[in-house]
């Protein structure tokens, strides 16, 4: 039940919350595993314009209100007060891209659903409360990464989130580096996509499911997580070991590719380019099945890279510099 609410801070407030790039850790966050991702400097911004009377907000995503209903029965579900409030809805997040451009929706709605009411909810909890509104709104059974990267992200630094015991911690990103990404215009949606097969065909494995999509399901995410904790060793010590990096992210995404097979060829594609145009590290990035892909590429090169990168490619690419960025708050 939506409550009506007298407005006790002035009108309009303004929430922001940050879409993510997943360094790596790919497709673990939904059997207890470990995730690195990033904040971005790209995310949605919610500016309440009216408290009291129904939820309505207004966005040029038509899925907003669904989402906004869904994470207000949400919240209602957990016991709290839930403010009926007008919003406008903007957001610099490309949509489908990979870049939780709906998780960051969900963070921001979240956030401003409890903020107006006077509710304030630990960072995890509200990762939960938009995690749960995601998969009430669009069925995919997504982990947290997404909406907890949103949450917990600082300028300059990744995430390490493990997501059984939900403990996590800040890693500085690799100094001389840029972080690259590259969208390959392939559009998805997660609903319409193998994400929830995927995620059974693992928890099959995992049940003790002996047959071989369910022993390279099981294979990847145990990989996988190794290949996190390397990860965060190299990130760890000085000078970083540009050339390790490579090599566990091109594994990864290998491991993506053959053992998840969530990669696409475009993904492939721009990956081997990557390499080919002197990243350090590259690999596909999110749920896959389209989307984009990650790569740390030395500073200098950065800028011609993102062009080169676009030029060679064979479909229609956008190529960005990403900016690690703080997490969800009110402006
Ligand atoms: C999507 C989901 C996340 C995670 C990734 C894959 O982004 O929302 O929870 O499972 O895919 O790593």
């Amino acid at each position: 039940m939506i409550t009506p609410m007298s407005a006790a801070e002035p009108l309009p407030r303004t929430f922001w919350a940050p879409g993510r790039v997943n360094l790596i850790g790919e497709h673990t966050d939904y059997s207890g595993g470990l995730v690195l991702p990033v904040a971005l400097d790209l995310g949605v911004t919610l500016r309440v314009t009216q408290v009291g009377g129904p939820l309505r907000v207004t966005s040029s995503d038509g899925d907003a209100q669904r989402y906004a209903e869904a994470v207000a029965a949400e919240l209602a579900e957990r016991g709290f007060p839930v403010a009926g409030l007008e919003a406008t809805i903007t957001t610099t997040l490309p949509i489908g891209a990979g870049l939780s451009s709906s998780a960051a929706l969900g963070v921001a709605l979240a956030l401003a659903l409890t903020a107006v009411p006077g509710e304030v909810l630990g960072g995890l909890e509200l990762a939960e409360v938009a995690q749960h509104a995601e998969t009430r709104a669009t069925g995919v059974p997504c982990g947290i990464m997404d909406q907890a990267a949103s949450i917990l992200g600082r300028p300059g630094h990744a995430v390490l989130l493990d997501t059984e015991s939900l403990r996590w911690e800040h890693v500085r990103l690799p100094a001389g580096h840029a972080l690259v990404v590259v969208d390959s215009g392939v559009r998805r949606r997660l609903e319409q996509s193998a994400y929830a097969t995927r995620r059974e065909e693992l928890e099959r494995g995992l049940a003790g499911a002996g047959d071989p999509v369910a022993r390279r399901r099981v294979r990847h995410v145990e990989s996988e997580n190794e290949r996190v904790r390397e990860v965060v060793r190299v990130l760890r010590s000085e000078p970083v070991d540009a050339d390790r990096l490579g090599k566990i992210f091109r594994d990864a995404h290998e491991s993506l590719r053959v053992d998840f097979e969530v990669s696409t060829p475009e993904l492939d594609e721009l990956v081997e380019l990557a390499y080919g145009l002197g990243a350090s590290a590259a690999r596909m990035t999110g749920a896959g099945f389209g989307g984009s892909i990650v790569a740390l590429v030395p500073s200098e090169r950065a800028a011609r890279f993102t062009d080169e990168i676009v030029a060679a490619y064979s479909g229609s690419a956008t190529a960005r510099v990403g900016v690690a960025a703080g997490g969800a708050r009110e402006l």
